[in-house]
């Protein structure tokens, strides 16, 4: 654990405090706040909200709008010591506002300022579904030390990441924000999150600190509308989506915030099972747990609380140690302490861990940024950061199919289609946090850096109607066509759901009328989801999944489809071939009638049987061969091995995947459970024998009493390129009882 390594000093010095401080100044510390806007526009704030969700306005301007709007800050609260934390993005007004809080407050406590810094500050990079599929836990690491790097150098000491939830259903627009749908690969990119962002020490001054989000199963919410309602198993819950929230808080990550769902019937922001007995008892979480924007003030819509003090009441009393917004602790809790309905030791808790969180993060010794770093991130880019960013970028990129077009032979001449190939905003991705579109590379730019020429139309955008001329303009003389097809950054993210995945707009038309030409085509998407392919996997002869990479988005596309980079992505989250097979994930527990040709099975009539691409799939230009699985049982692990060989001309990068498949327990199974990987080069015409390691503490599950099972028995041992394409061997496993 590296986040709380206080000095006996330190921790005098928190209990000191907490014995000076009154009870308002304790409620104050549980207060976040950000700044309120309260004017600068012509039309009130609803009406605005309003505007950009039905489409008077577009995102961009709405964010246009929101900068120049007029703001109160709040000093005098914070004078007065109401407020402990502040989401704020702006370096100087931090300094201002935290002078207030060292120097003017009675006790002298600093401000911890949190912003959502989601896939990289200044310097954007691949949103996390796309970084994702890298399977590289130095490009997870590398891109959130840069992030950390800028940010901080913003004033920002801590930062709403990483998102851990499982996602599963790809009409949930969250998805985005994810690490895709399996709890392996989450708990590894939820460790080098944690590492990348707060380092060995998060007081040195170029970290910050984590939060663990949503807490927890939100990416199960119902039908995959955003906010709905969660029910499952313990046992579920534990298996599948709180691994990478178990490993981020081993790895030392200071805080959690509580998801806005419901699990089982009771909110998480109110659910003392969820906040108490799993996290803070079980798992030995000793950072603070806030909650998510204005959600405590929400559990009266969710009907759990009567009113506001219910609701505050409910919270504290669960384990809610900040509130993030809603102004609901400062309004009730002090009155709530003073009638005996809050305990002085839950309100004890809460501040000692926020303080102990303050302490950790070195904001008693330094709490401002300084002078020197503050505009270190504004002017150009910085180089170091742009090249990290350009790696991540490429390794992102999914070869989804193709019919031998790619790569492009520089000589090409290309006709480039499709409103997002030139569109540097919507390279950012949902969330995006100090980037600007201008930062970005399109398609187009891209292509051009690499001295490709191109003929570019736009002929439409996500939602206009296709312009025939200008595409027909723009292909004459092509010999191929690549169509930059997919969804805008408002598409995805939060609030932003979908009841039908496949392309907006009348982007199918375009490639229909590209395909009518009988040239070839590359369809290249750039999107926050897996999208319902079907149509263009039957059509399209080459796909190219490029997500939204943030500012290295046209150099990666360009390399690949150049050639000049093998692409090496493989997918973290199934693409189901259409809508209704959503929720759609490799390791979904048997049923008695497992899916087949035959009617009585689990099927739909009008659907095939399987996902498009699966889980762990990606293309190469390159082609990898296994063979030779052998699986040997040595004390407590397993070493599997394979040779892999690459029979291709080219060189590239494989990413070894083994998973494993408990034939029958006490309780039902998934069909296959990723539990290593394992990244192999391999030049053209090379073998190599690849050998991971599974131990058998790892071969379990809980139960729904939280129990860690291992139960012996045959197991499958599946290894392969992807989740559906594996040799398998099946051993007999003992357990010896004192693991
Ligand atoms: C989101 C969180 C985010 C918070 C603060 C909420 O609406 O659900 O993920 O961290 O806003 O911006």
């Amino acid at each position: 654990m590296s986040g709380f390594n206080l000095t006996e000093a330190q921790k005098k010095q928190i209990t000191d405090l907490l014995a000076q401080m009154t009870v308002e100044e304790k409620v104050g510390q549980m207060h976040q706040l950000s700044p309120s806007i309260v004017g600068g526009f012509d039309v009130s704030f609803e009406e605005l909200i309003e505007m950009v969700t039905d489409g008077r306005i577009s995102n961009e301007e709405f964010g246009r709008i929101m900068a120049n709007a007029e703001r109160d800050f709040h000093e005098d609260d914070i004078r007065a010591g109401r407020v402990g934390s502040y989401l704020l993005n702006d370096p100087k007004k931090a300094n201002e506002l935290q002078r207030i809080a060292v120097e003017e407050t009675r006790l002298g406590i600093p401000l911890i300022y949190g912003f959502d810094v989601i896939h990289g500050f200044r310097t954007t990079f691949p949103i996390p579904l796309a970084e994702a599929c890298s399977w590289n836990e130095e490009v997870f690491e590398a891109s959130a030390e840069v992030a950390a790097r800028e940010a901080s150098a913003h004033g920002i000491n801590w930062t709403f990441a990483p998102m851990l939830d499982i996602a599963r259903d790809a009409r949930w627009g969250r998805i985005s924000e994810s690490a895709g749908e399996d709890p392996h690969l989450g708990s590894v990119y939820a460790r080098a999150k944690v590492r990348g962002f707060q380092g060995k020490n998060p007081a040195d001054r170029e970290r910050i600190a984590t939060t663990i989000k949503h807490f927890v199963a939100y990416g199960a919410a119902e039908a995959g509308q955003d906010y709905n309602t969660v029910s499952m198993a313990k046992s579920m819950l534990h298996n599948s989506y709180l691994p990478p929230v178990k490993a981020a808080v081993e790895e030392g990550a200071m805080t959690v915030m509580a998801a806005f769902n419901d699990y089982n019937g009771v909110p998480c922001t109110v659910n003392s099972w969820l906040l108490r007995d799993v996290l803070k008892e079980s798992y030995g979480f000793e950072g603070f747990v806030v909650s998510d924007a204005n959600a405590i003030r929400e559990c009266v819509s969710h009907g759990i609380a009567e009113d506001l003090a219910d609701a505050s009441r409910k919270a504290v009393n669960a384990g809610m140690d900040m509130d993030m917004g809603s102004g609901t602790y400062s309004a009730h809790l002090a009155q709530q302490a003073a009638d005996g309905e809050v305990s002085a030791e839950v309100l004890d808790e809460a501040v000692r861990r926020i303080l102990t969180v303050k302490m950790a993060l070195g904001l008693f010794d330094h709490p401002y940024v300084e002078e020197e770093r503050m505009a270190r991130y504004d002017g150009e880019l910085d180089k170091k950061h742009r090249d990290i960013a350009l790696d991540a970028a490429k390794r992102s990129i999914v070869l989804l199919k193709n019919d031998g077009i790619l790569p492009i032979e520089k000589e090409q001449k290309i006709a480039l289609l499709g409103a997002l190939a030139d569109d540097g905003e919507n390279c950012l991705g949902a969330w995006n946090a100090d980037g600007r579109g201008s930062d970005c590379v399109t398609v187009k730019a891209g292509l051009e850096r690499a001295g490709i020429s191109v003929t570019y139309a736009a002929c439409c955008d996500t939602t206009s109607g296709l312009n025939r001329q200008e595409l027909d303009g723009a292909v004459k003389d092509a010999d191929v066509i690549i169509a930059v097809v997919g969804e805008t950054n408002a598409m995805s993210g939060e609030a932003s759901s979908r009841a039908d995945i496949t392309l907006p707009g009348h982007q199918r038309e375009l490639l229909e009328a590209a395909l009518a030409t009988g040239k070839p085509v590359v369809a290249l998407l750039m999107n926050g989801r897996p999208l319902a392919l079907q149509w263009e996997q039957e059509h399209v002869p080459a796909i190219l999944e490029c997500w939204q990479l943030g500012v290295t988005h046209g150099d990666a596309a360009a390399a690949v489809l150049l050639g000049e980079y093998n692409p090496s992505g493989r997918l973290c989250a199934t693409f189901p071939a259409m809508t209704g097979q959503c929720p759609r994930y490799y390791n979904h527990p048997n049923t008695g009638r497992p899916g087949s040709k035959s009617k009585f099975t689990s099927r739909y009539l009008d659907a095939p049987l399987e996902p498009l691409y699966p889980f762990g799939y990606g293309l190469s230009y390159a082609n990898y061969l296994y063979s030779d699985l052998t699986v040997e049982e040595s004390g407590e692990s397993f070493r599997v091995s394979v040779s892999v060989a690459n029979t291709g001309d080219r060189a590239g990068e494989e990413t070894v995947q083994l998973y494993i498949r408990d034939v029958a327990g006490s309780i039902v199974r998934p069909v296959k459970e990723l539990k290593a990987f394992k990244k192999v080069t391999l030049a053209p015409g090379e073998t190599k024998q690849v050998t991971l390691t599974l131990n058998k503490t790892d071969m379990g599950f809980y139960n729904d009493d939280m129990e860690y099972c291992r139960e012996d028995g045959s197991f499958l041992f599946y290894v392969g390129g992807n989740s559906r394409d594996c040799l398998e061997a099946e051993r007999k496993v003992v357990f010896s009882q004192n693991v």
